[in-house]
């Protein structure tokens, strides 16, 4: 943030105010949250002196002068401020009401893609875009240059005390504000947040000293706490993977369940969030809460810039060729339902086929279901062998020239089979029908490039990748989904509004009507950065051993049957237990801290098509470890011997 001068060219004194405050309000409870500057400067001198002393760290590397700024002299962009919300991009409240208080927001504005990387760009002292709950403090006490981040106030302050005010004092307020400096220091060292930060060298982690994916080709040990059943298994063991240090960052692992200590085997239901998300949430709450495009102010440009660039990192995420193509949804369901309704009911007639495979969530059976149903459609379903796996020859001779649409599953909820999605894809392509993929199980585990895959939709769940619920996404490729009708009405995705006629908005926008789950598309964006920095092949590869662990493990139990042996699978045991119902394995294993899903989840015709109605389905994530599935085994063989 920079500040306006006044004639003599000393800082604005309200313009010093906002900046201590706002500094303060970030800071652990021990300091002044709210301070106030009188003008005669006699009522609080050492506070004037602290936001001085801070604004003078801060300016340390602007040698210009800073020009005094109007806030009122800037011209609106009338598309900013329609009643109905207007603008697609935040290129336009980047230039208005960003710019009003950071005189360079908007910079890194790029006309052809209609995106700025931020409203404020990184050479202000205060990054909005780039929020902290913690202090990211690499350059603490190493002598190096200050850089004009958030960070580095506290890093210059405490460098050798050089910018601590009243620092030969030694009365009891100087102490207590050096006790306070030297918590920061401690506090946010221990708890490095930079997950938030997305760029800041070293420690990646919150309790972490190491980064915890080390691949230590020499170690034989394969991951901590390997307790029973510890048989190494495959090429894997060299790996280092120390998951036990990762729980750490997801503080609902803490739990304990009947006395037991959680451990959380229903990823494929919903995963558990890092601290960074429920803090970037917490944040967005604290510091930026309000509507996005609508308005002028301070927190609009606030919000829908983390908005924006959590659609960003989504794009990223999934290597999509523009923001454009990223529509933010309440999860893949409605994902599905969107490309139903705006593209299956105005494009498919009566005779044209649709595609499913028989591993579809019913999520991805239902729209279309029901849609065939209303318009007279074939709903066709590609065939799996007994362990579950696509037939693909099948699936060549259901391809024809009515099909319009192929629909289907990366990795199946209920079995883990990995299906050959690219070639299905291609399949489909040389067909002339389009193809949606839903992604829902499978971006969590594996890396999904919607340019290597090339479907034509994609949808996936937030609450499945450690982020939260009620937001997902779908990717579309950009023509397509300007081509498609809007999805739901209202706000936000208007150009103009008239009573004679209305022109909606390009894509993203035309698909997100109304008022959006803002801070959760914001917290997405933090769980996508966590995921980034383990690295999801990493993660991939982590889940294998402990699958493949787990599996043998399994197999081992005299009574289990496993439903869903797939050669490519993904993070899923669905399993009976001879002599028991489903319901009583999940409760005996309840009552040992393990929680897993039992029932058809959402998934009856695969289940049935292995001659089943329910399972047991443990299903796994990077924080679960050995001992996990040793708990869980240990558990089943108790079982076991209790009935047979
Ligand atoms: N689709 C989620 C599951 O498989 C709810 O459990």
């Amino acid at each position: 943030m920079s500040t306006n001068t006044n004639n003599n060219g000393l800082p604005n004194i309200d313009d010093l105010q906002n900046l201590a405050n706002e500094l303060f309000r970030t800071l652990p409870n021990e300091f002044p949250k709210e301070i106030s500057l009188s003008p005669d400067k006699s009522e609080h001198p050492r506070a004037t002196k602290i936001a001085e002393t801070i604004l003078q760290a801060g300016n340390l590397g602007n040698t210009a002068p800073i020009p005094a700024q109007d806030p009122l002299n800037i011209q609106p962009n009338p598309n900013s401020f329609s009643g109905f919300g207007a603008t697609p991009t935040i290129a336009n409240y980047s230039n208005t009401g960003a710019s009003a208080l950071y005189p360079n927001a908007g910079a890194g504005f790029d006309p052809q893609s209609g995106v700025t990387t931020s409203g404020v760009q990184e050479d202000y002292n205060l990054n909005i875009n780039n929020p902290h709950t913690g202090f990211h403090d690499s350059n603490l006490k190493n002598g190096a240059s200050p850089q004009l981040t958030e960070d580095s106030f506290f890093s210059q302050l405490l460098l050798n005390n050089q910018y601590l005010p009243f620092q030969t004092e030694n009365s009891s307020f100087e102490i207590e504000l050096q006790a306070a400096l030297a918590t920061v220091d401690t506090q946010f060292k221990k708890r490095d947040i930079s997950p938030l930060n997305g760029n800041g060298p070293g420690n990646n982690y919150y309790f972490l000293d190491q980064n915890p994916f080390a691949f230590d080709k020499k170690s034989p040990s394969p991951i901590v706490g390997n307790t029973f059943g510890s048989k190494e298994i495959g090429a894997i063991t060299g790996t280092n993977f120390n998951a036990e240090l990762i729980k750490k960052d997801f503080p609902i692992l803490r739990e304990t369940v009947n006395g037991k200590p959680l451990v959380w085997f229903d990823n494929a239901a919903t995963t558990q969030k890092p601290q960074s998300v429920i803090d970037r949430i917490a944040y967005f709450y604290e510091h930026e809460n309000s509507n996005i495009h609508r308005a002028a102010h301070e927190l609009a440009a606030r919000a829908s810039d983390a908005y924006e660039a959590a659609r960003e990192k989504v794009k990223t995420f999934l290597n999509a060729g523009s923001v454009n193509e990223i529509v933010f949804v309440r999860g893949a369901t409605e994902g599905i339902n969107l490309v139903a309704q705006s593209w299956g009911d105005h494009n498919l007639v009566a005779g044209d086929e649709i595609i499913v495979s028989n591993l579809e969530h019913h999520a991805n059976i239902v729209p279309w279901k029901r849609l065939a149903d209303k318009k007279g459609l074939k709903l066709r379903v590609i065939p799996v062998d007994d362990d579950g796996q696509i037939l693909l020859d099948e699936y060549a001779k259901l391809l024809n020239p009515k099909t319009r649409l192929v629909a289907f599953t990366q990795v199946s909820n209920a079995l883990g089979t990995v299906t050959p999605a690219k070639k299905i894809v291609e399949m489909a392509h040389s067909a002339g029908a389009k193809v949606l993929i839903d992604g829902a199980q499978s971006v969590s585990h594996m890396k999904v490039d919607v340019q290597d895959l090339n479907p034509d939709w994609l949808v996936f769940s937030g609450h499945k990748l450690f982020g939260p619920t009620g937001i997902g996404a779908l990717y579309g490729k950009e023509d397509l989904l300007n081509e498609m009708e809007p999805y739901q009405a209202g706000g936000n995705m208007i150009q103009d509004v008239t009573f004679e006629e209305i022109k909606y908005h390009k894509a993203p926008n035309r698909f997100e009507a109304g008022t959006g789950n803002i801070a959760d598309a914001i917290g997405l964006g933090a769980a996508i950065d966590y995921v980034t920095k383990l690295g999801i092949e990493a993660i991939g590869q982590y889940e294998h051993y402990l699958l493949e662990y787990a599996t043998k493990l399994l197999k081992e139990i005299p009574g289990v049957r496993l439903i869903g042996t797939a050669k490519d699978k993904a993070s899923v045991l669905s399993f009976n237990l001879q002599g028991y119902s489903n319901d009583q394995v999940g409760q005996a294993l309840n009552k040992e801290g393990v929680a897993v899903r039992t029932g058809h989840h959402c998934a009856q015709p695969i289940l049935r098509r292995m001659g089943v109605e329910t399972t047991v389905r443990p299903s796994l994530a990077f924080y679960n470890t050995t001992q996990d599935v040793d708990t869980f085994i240990k558990t089943l063989w108790e079982l076991k011997k209790v009935r047979f």
